[in-house]
């Protein structure tokens, strides 16, 4: 195996003990424009076709790095829709190997999921499968692969699906911002030591580079702009900070919030949303902060000044139609994450696992009938952060004082917390319940549920 880039890195210790190394290449001002960015669609294409691709995923361009990812592009194209209407997309597999599309965060049928071997067939090389599905839901979404998915998205495999509010907010741009992390060498060729067993039993597959995508490079000052950032990275818990912008937090994960949050220092895991919107100031700045010298991701530069800025309040998006959950839970619940590296003995066959199981059982860890209301109490009994993803739904993250707070379909533990979530199971079908540490998926952490 090839080393992670050589030269200086930044070692760094942050959110609680994650231990962090970046290749200390930084962004410069305008060495943003890259041929990789999908321009965004107002309509989905028919297809989308798996295959290699050549990406500029470093600021120089003579370095570029092989991949893989949708109709010649990684992210693949952004898929565009309204909320209500049908999605319908064929995808081809174009990659030499089987693989699947999930449409993370969607409250999709259970036959559309994704999921090879619970919810579908596996696409063979060659084949095809026909994707279509209702969106219930405005927001901020994505696609990718859910088949070996620690390196099918980790080469690429993935997109963002933007759903619009019947009557979208008013804004001058709508931007779509992917942050990711790539394990690359100096020249830019990707490091092939997919599963390997120290990313699989610590923090995941961590990159040596990471950067965001923007949809747009330039904005003007004054301008008005919605930003919908989505963490794609395998493994890596990114801390974001963004300047340049006054406005707010409007949705987490694509769930519209009621009251409004200031935008601060946030935590986006892995599969992670967040929509802004907000008044720029002056060149939008996406940084991680680090102990040391900030870690520049890329930036969105202002570039003139807006004549006619809007000046209408920012506020909350229409809610979304969720069942709300009763009062008291039909089902209370609790979830250990277990294992690892660091971690305590556990009763699992695998290195992670959910009380002491680790994988897919033949039954599911819980049958809930449609419309439960169920509370989780989730203990991270492990030395590393995780997600905590739930297909098919979306479950309200309990706050410290005990409020039901925002929607979400992907909840962050930091080694050693514990966090309670409520959820209506609603949406017949056979639900994954995984780590979306997708190292972690693959070794244990991952469960699933049955609504019936
Ligand atoms: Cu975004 Cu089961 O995954
Ligand atoms: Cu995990």
């Amino acid at each position: 195996m090839r080393g992670a880039a050589r030269g200086p890195t930044l070692d760094l210790f942050c959110c609680e003990g994650l231990h962090m190394s970046l290749n200390r290449r930084r962004f410069l001002a305008g060495t943003a424009a890259l041929t990789l960015l999908p321009n965004a669609t107002l309509s989905a294409p028919a297809i989308l076709r798996a295959g290699p691709v050549t990406a500029q995923i470093l600021p120089d361009s003579k370095n570029t790095t092989q991949l893989w990812g949708f109709n010649g592009s990684t992210p693949g194209p952004e898929l565009r829709a309204r909320v209500g209407e049908t999605l319908t997309v064929r995808f081809e597999n174009g990659i030499g190997s089987g693989s699947a599309i999930h449409w993370h965060g969607v409250r999709i049928e259970n036959g559309m999921d994704g999921v090879p071997g619970m919810t579908q067939p596996l696409v063979e090389p060659g084949q095809g499968f026909d994707y279509s599905f209702r969106l219930p839901d405005a927001g901020t979404f994505w696609y990718h692969s859910h088949h070996r998915s620690w390196e099918q998205v980790e080469r690429g495999l993935y997109g963002a699906l933007i759903v619009e509010e019947a009557t979208p907010p008013a804004v001058d741009h709508d931007i779509t911002v992917i942050l990711d992390d790539w394990r690359i060498d100096r020249d830019g060729t990707l490091v092939e030591d997919f599963g390997n067993r120290r990313d699989f039993s610590h923090a995941g597959r961590l990159g040596t580079f990471a950067r965001i995508i923007p949809s747009q490079d330039t904005v003007r000052r004054g301008d008005r702009v919605r930003l919908r950032v989505i963490n794609t990275a395998t493994a890596r818990v990114f801390p974001l900070e963004i300047t340049g912008l006054t406005g707010k937090v409007v949705a987490p994960d694509g769930m519209p919030l009621e009251t409004l949050r200031d935008i601060d220092r946030t935590f986006l895991a892995p599969a992670q949303r967040i929509d802004l919107i907000g008044d720029v100031a002056d060149t939008v700045k996406f940084i991680f902060p680090t102990g040391q010298d900030p870690y520049e991701l890329g930036d969105i530069v202002a570039d003139g000044n807006n004549p006619k800025p809007i000046e209408t309040p920012i506020l909350p998006l229409p809610p979304a139609r969720v069942t709300p959950p009763s009062a008291t839970p039909d089902h209370r619940l609790t979830l250990r994450l277990q294992g690892g590296a660091m971690g305590g003995m556990h009763g699992g066959d695998d290195i992670w696992s959910f009380n002491d199981v680790s994988g897919m059982s033949d039954t599911p860890w819980q049958r809930f009938s449609r419309g439960d209301t169920v509370r989780i109490t989730l203990i991270n009994d492990t030395s590393f952060p995780h997600g905590i993803h739930l297909h098919g739904h979306h479950f309200h993250e309990v706050e410290e004082d005990g409020s039901l707070g925002a929607l979400r379909d992907t909840t962050l533990l930091m080694r050693q917390q514990t966090r309670d979530v409520v959820c209506v199971f609603d949406n017949l079908g056979k639900w994954l319940l995984h780590c979306h540490m997708l190292e972690h998926q693959a070794a244990g952490m991952k469960t699933w549920v049955e609504v019936v």
